[in-house]
């Protein structure tokens, strides 16, 4: 019998370590992991016209508008890397967002196999912003006290120069922060009517909270 493919949607404030966790379970599962943040961010890189458009909201610190994020990760999901599944990291963010999700999974034959809720306190997240620094060859996320390279600001995989990104300003923080508790925390009871929310601690050392999501991931 075909195994079936797992949908797992990693769902927390900015800051809450989705992007940390999903790469990490990604290598572990072998399914990839998709972060509208990330696609948005390579949209912006490439200049194209859907970038252009997603860049004035996130410099805000808003949600780029449902209609331009369904379709963007809709066409993601539809590759054929996502076969075996997807790590959902970042999406959905709101209410019609995870109806759409649905949509798109039912079309593809495919169900939510669980949506993964990382809990951290808010002024452990403000802590945290200052100190993440990305590398711009592979995107891979560090923290200058918590997760340091090797060595200075490069990264410890390819060299690249470490830099902040553009929404990690402390008033764009702020934003982000009251935007998730206005328009995503919903998401957190949606999900847990469904019997589908699994609780995750976050405010623990990134190997412990790597260990919980895995002990999570192989009840499921
Ligand atoms: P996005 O890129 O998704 O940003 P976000 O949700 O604000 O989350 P972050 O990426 O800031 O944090 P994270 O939870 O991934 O944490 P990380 O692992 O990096 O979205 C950016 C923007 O794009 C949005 O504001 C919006 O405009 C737009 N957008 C994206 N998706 C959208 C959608 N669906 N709809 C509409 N608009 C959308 O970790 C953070 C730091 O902490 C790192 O330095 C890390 O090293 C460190 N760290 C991680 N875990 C730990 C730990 N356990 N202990 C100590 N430090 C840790
Ligand atoms: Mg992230």
């Amino acid at each position: 019998m075909p195994k079936k493919p797992i949908f797992l949607i990693f769902l927390g404030p900015p800051m809450s370590g989705k992007g940390t966790q999903a790469a990490r379970l990604s290598r572990l599962l072998g399914i990839p992991q998709v972060s509208s943040g990330d696609l948005f961010r390579d949209n912006i890189k490439n200049q194209t016209s859907l970038g252009r458009e997603a860049k004035a909201y996130m410099d805000r610190g808003d949600l780029v508008p449902d209609e331009i994020t369904i379709g963007m990760v809709a066409e993601r999901l539809s590759r054929p890397d996502c076969a075996d599944g997807a790590l959902l990291d970042g999406f959905p963010r709101t209410i019609p967002q995870a109806e759409e999700l649905d949509r798109i999974l039912e079309e593809l034959g495919a169900s939510l196999s669980g949506v993964l809720a990382v809990n951290v306190p808010e002024e452990v997240l403000v802590e945290r912003a200052s100190g993440r620094r990305i590398c711009p060859v592979c995107g891979r996320t560090y923290h200058l006290t918590f997760n340091p390279p090797e060595q200075g600001s490069i990264c410890d995989v390819d060299g690249g120069e470490l830099y902040q990104r553009d929404d990690d300003l402390p008033e764009t923080v702020r934003q982000r922060l009251a935007v998730y508790q206005e328009q995503t925390s919903p998401l957190v009871s949606f999900y847990r009517d469904r019997g589908l929310l699994r609780e995750i601690n976050g405010d623990q050392p990134i190997d412990d909270v790597a260990k919980d999501i895995s002990g999570v991931v192989m009840s499921l």
